[in-house]
């Protein structure tokens, strides 16, 4: 996490500049404050009024403006930041970095600060394999520079090869690996402090007999770990689990059930909550007339034809609108193919806000497993998270409901 870290994003001139807005956003996830340094280049590609609406705060890009210096000085800029990243680092400012250039104010900044600097590399192949620009990255990572990338892969010039600025996620992970994990100040580590959360996780079961069920092969141990990350970010959480072996998380009240109807129960009975996430597996269908006794096998006789009925939809009752509805409501869908056409579909049928996607087709190993790679979907569109441990999982999706539980609401209403 990146609770109270201060990173000061410099936005050169390249195609890539508009990943640095998805990029923005993944830190203050992650409880970074961000601000940006624009390049006169980088302002081609992207516009200041987006970079402060997504920062909520004021771009600088003018090293001779009265106003910044009397406010901040360009000085006080860097010295103000946790870390300071170049992205998209283009050639034209690697060059000037090395060359110990200070003719505009993100270069002036580079050479005034005495914090660590991360660079995401962004150009065409020949730029980035010119002998100018490998004396240029061997000279910049002496000096302790920092790279992430070039990655692999097609060019917006058509061309092919190491050039293309990491992904958003790939910069932010390694943000989080340079200045994350200590925390600044008490409110910064309990952003949730004063706020209820309801998490629903495992599988339910529903009886066919009084000895027979059906269920699924969820662990517990995505909800449970949400559950937990969230109390650890302050929040008052209730927990309402179905039958898994994992241990209750601490500082969490857990109330435990067996069936889908019992669920929907208790999370009603829950009461208010800013925040409703919805990670059990819960069975969509339950046995129309489940026997009062035992079904009994009887030689000769055919088994018996089992007649389904559907489940109470949890997630789209906890959505519907209205004065109990939390702020924030957050399902997940479990899908084995087309997971995230599937995924914004749900999202659009349930009401919700967000959603969380996994695959959990049998070779991902999701089901029981440590793992999981997720995908976020927001009505702002689709994050692709890196596969991360359940843990980790739980960390950032409780930051980011941090992150927009605290948001103003001018911000959430214009998105
Ligand atoms: C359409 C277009 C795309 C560009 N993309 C890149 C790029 O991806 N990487 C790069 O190093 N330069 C790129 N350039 C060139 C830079 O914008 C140019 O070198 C500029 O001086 C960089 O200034 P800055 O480093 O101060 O932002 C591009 C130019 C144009 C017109």
């Amino acid at each position: 996490m990146l609770h109270g870290k201060r990173i000061l994003l410099i936005v050169a001139g390249g195609i890539a500049a508009f990943k640095s807005l998805e990029l923005i956003r993944r830190l203050r996830e992650r409880g970074a404050n961000v601000r940006c340094v624009l390049t006169d280049a980088g302002a081609k590609f992207v516009t200041p009024l987006s970079l402060q609406a997504l920062t909520e705060d004021k771009v600088y890009s003018d090293m001779f403006s009265l106003t910044d210096e009397s406010e901040m000085g360009h000085i006080q800029l860097s010295r103000d930041a946790d870390l300071l990243v170049v992205a998209p680092a283009t050639a034209n400012i690697l060059a000037r970095m090395a060359a110990g250039l200070a003719d505009d104010l993100a270069s002036t900044v580079l050479l005034a600060t005495d914090k660590r600097v991360l660079v995401a590399p962004a150009m065409n192949v020949r730029m980035w394999t010119h002998a100018a620009m490998v004396a240029n990255v061997e000279t910049l990572k002496k000096r302790g520079i920092t790279f992430i990338g070039p990655n692999d892969g097609a060019m917006a010039c058509n061309e092919h090869g190491p050039g293309r600025m990491s992904e958003p996620e790939e910069i932010a992970a390694a943000i989080e690996q340079m200045i994350g994990g200590e925390r600044t100040s008490a409110s910064a580590e309990k952003p949730l402090a004063g706020k209820r959360a309801l998490v629903t996780s495992g599988p339910t079961r529903e009886a066919l007999d009084p000895v027979r069920y059906i269920s699924n092969h969820s662990s517990g141990k995505q909800g449970h770990a949400i559950a937990a990350a969230l109390a650890q970010l302050g929040a008052e959480v209730t927990l309402v689990s179905g039958p898994v072996s994992v241990a209750d998380p601490r500082g969490v009240r857990v109330v435990k059930i067996d069936s889908a109807d019992q669920m929907l129960a208790a999370c009603l009975d829950a009461g208010r909550v800013d925040v409703a996430i919805c990670a059990a597996a819960v069975a969509d269908w339950k046995a129309a007339k489940p026997a009062a006794s035992k079904i009994k096998k009887k030689a000769g006789v055919a088994p018996p034809s089992l007649e389904l009925t559907a489940n109470p939809d949890i997630l789209a009752t906890l959505s519907k609108p209205g004065a109990r509805r939390p702020s924030l409501v957050v399902g997940f869908a479990a899908e084995t193919e087309n997971l995230v056409a599937n995924a914004i579909d749900k999202r659009t049928r349930k009401g919700c806000d967000w959603i969380v996607a996994n695959d959990v087709s049998a070779a991902t190993g999701t089901f029981g497993g440590e793992r999981n790679t997720v995908h976020l979907i927001t009505a702002q569109g689709v994050q692709e998270w890196p596969t991360l441990s359940k843990d980790e999982v739980a960390m950032r999706l409780a930051g980011a409901v941090a992150l927009q539980l605290g948001r103003p609401r001018s911000i959430k209403a214009a998105e």
